[in-house]
């Protein structure tokens, strides 16, 4: 196949330029009909691409012509046997992956670390999670790689889960050994789901490790919003399997997506993918270049340092994306949080993620060196004006036992929860999830009961305040729990 092709972008140049009479949806007639600000903003051409299924542009739902065309050129490009272009992002895949792969009662092992997409898709389908708990590396206190031993005896314990769940590379770019992991599904004739939606880069540079459908995944979602060039929302989701139905995915798709994808974004899929596969390995030269020179800034800092491929090569980091850097604050005296803040409002350079330990950076091809350089300025004047602290490190992830659960995620979700004061919710079950942050595991989920233990633990979080994701009162006050037996 010729990946200079962009099928589905070139058919919507072709109806632009027919200049057609149009008395379809969407009303706005292309840049005729614009707000004026956004027009004069964003330039007339980008409006001439927001059509709908016209004569030239085909269904996203039925495809047939330049869709499917251009969906196949994907696949080829990152060695799927089939590819759905998603408009939802990766959330609406990782739904469309659970709804099509486990049913109502169904066991599916899922990472504990998951994206809460996955939440939605088990509240969908009905299925009956079994979590398995990744490893989490002291240093810098986040969440590392599910080690293949925990997915084989978590399926040795539940031979009947329909389907084995896992995120690879995680938010902070650390990937699982899916080639040992894919055997031991392989071989149990499980699915392997993997939400790569922070890997996408990995097929077009040797640099990066092998991307999941390399390594035996059945069932892969990447936003190539996060890690790519197309636009925000834009997705793929890929098949390389014989265990899945891909009628069944294709009829989840139509539960998750809107009945009107939008046609910009599913162009910029077409020629991010053309871009990748044309220009990848130049492109990432650059996002490599780019990181290693600011890892190298890094490291002349006093009190700073990055994760870094020191640290691969175990259970916990079987791999890492060199362009995701997570610098760690330990041993100077400001909090991540902290340094995202002042990053923000004293030298206007913005982050993509903090813990209280951490900084987490997205670096591209599209990053400038002036950028570069001027983030690892403002990091040192951080540094300095900050001072060193003793290392406040510490923090050791020892983990309560995983709770009972008492209701499945969609019996939680259809049972009305009343909220009750935080010193009345141990032994109860949750009605929301908590998650301290770091490690940003989550300790409850709805459905799950509070045991002591639990309990224990976030109140130590509580008292000592650290920052907790989920809850709807995050001082935890007061809890949501669930009546039992509704
Ligand atoms: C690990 C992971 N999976 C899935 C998603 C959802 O992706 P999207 O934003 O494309 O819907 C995210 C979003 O941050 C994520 O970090």
């Amino acid at each position: 196949m010729d990946q200079s092709e962009t099928p589905l972008f070139t058919a919507l140049r072709s109806y632009a330029e027919l200049n057609a009479g149009y008395f379809r949806i969407p009303g706005h007639r292309f840049e005729r009909g614009m707000p004026e600000a956004f027009r004069r903003f964003a330039g007339d051409g980008v409006f001439k691409l927001d059509v709908t299924e016209t004569p030239l542009t085909d269904d996203l739902h039925n495809p047939e012509t330049v869709i499917k065309r251009a969906q196949e050129l994907a696949a080829r490009a990152f060695g799927a046997d089939k590819t759905f272009f998603l408009v939802n992002g990766s959330t609406c895949g990782i739904q469309t992956m659970i709804i099509s792969t486990a049913r109502e009662g169904e066991k599916i092992l899922v990472s504990r670390n998951a994206h809460r997409s996955v939440m939605d898709g088990l509240i969908l389908s009905g299925a009956r999670p079994v979590y398995a708990v990744p490893e989490t590396l002291d240093f810098p206190g986040i969440p590392g790689g599910m080690a293949p031993v925990t997915v084989e005896r978590m399926l040795d314990i539940h031979p009947d889960c329909r389907g084995v769940f896992l995120v690879s590379p995680s938010y902070y770019g650390i990937c699982c050994d899916l080639g040992a992991i894919s055997k031991i599904t392989w071989e149990r004739q499980v699915p392997l789901l993997v939400d790569e939606a922070h890997g996408a880069h990995f097929y077009f540079h040797p640099d990066f490790p092998p991307g999941a459908l390399t390594l035996g995944a059945d069932c892969v979602v990447q936003s190539m919003h996060k890690v790519g060039n197309s636009l925000t929302q834009s997705s793929l989701l890929h098949l390389r399997t014989s265990l899945l139905n891909p009628d069944r995915v294709r009829q989840a798709l139509r539960l998750t997506q809107s009945t009107s994808p939008s046609y910009i974004l599913m162009a910029s899929l077409d020629l991010a993918r053309q871009d990748l596969a044309l220009r990848g390995r130049d492109l990432l030269d650059r996002s490599l270049e780019t990181s290693d020179w600011i890892r190298r800034g890094i490291a002349g800092i006093e009190g700073l340092s990055c994760v870094d491929r020191d640290v691969a090569g175990t259970h916990a980091v079987f791999a890492l994306d060199r362009t995701r850097l997570v610098i760690n604050f330990d041993r100077i005296k400001i909090t991540g949080f902290q340094a995202r803040q002042r990053l923000w409002e004293e030298y206007r350079i913005d982050v993509e993620m903090a813990d209280q330990r951490n900084l987490v950076l997205n670096i591209t091809f599209g990053n400038t060196p002036e950028e570069a350089q001027a983030l690892v300025a403002a990091l040192k004047d951080l540094s300095q004006k900050a001072g060193p602290s003793r290392d406040k490190g510490g923090f050791k992830a020892v983990f309560p036992e995983l709770p009972p659960q008492a209701m499945t995620p969609r019996q939680a979700w259809l049972t009305t929860p009343e909220k009750v004061p935080w010193s009345e919710a141990k032994g109860r079950i949750a009605g929301e999830m908590a998650a301290p942050y770091p490690p940003g595991i989550p300790l409850i989920y709805p459905g799950e009961i509070i045991t002591q233990e639990i309990w224990e633990y976030l109140e130590d979080c509580r008292t000592g305040n650290r920052h907790l994701n989920g809850p709807s009162d995050p001082r935890l006050t007061s809890f949501l729990v669930l009546p039992e037996g509704d």
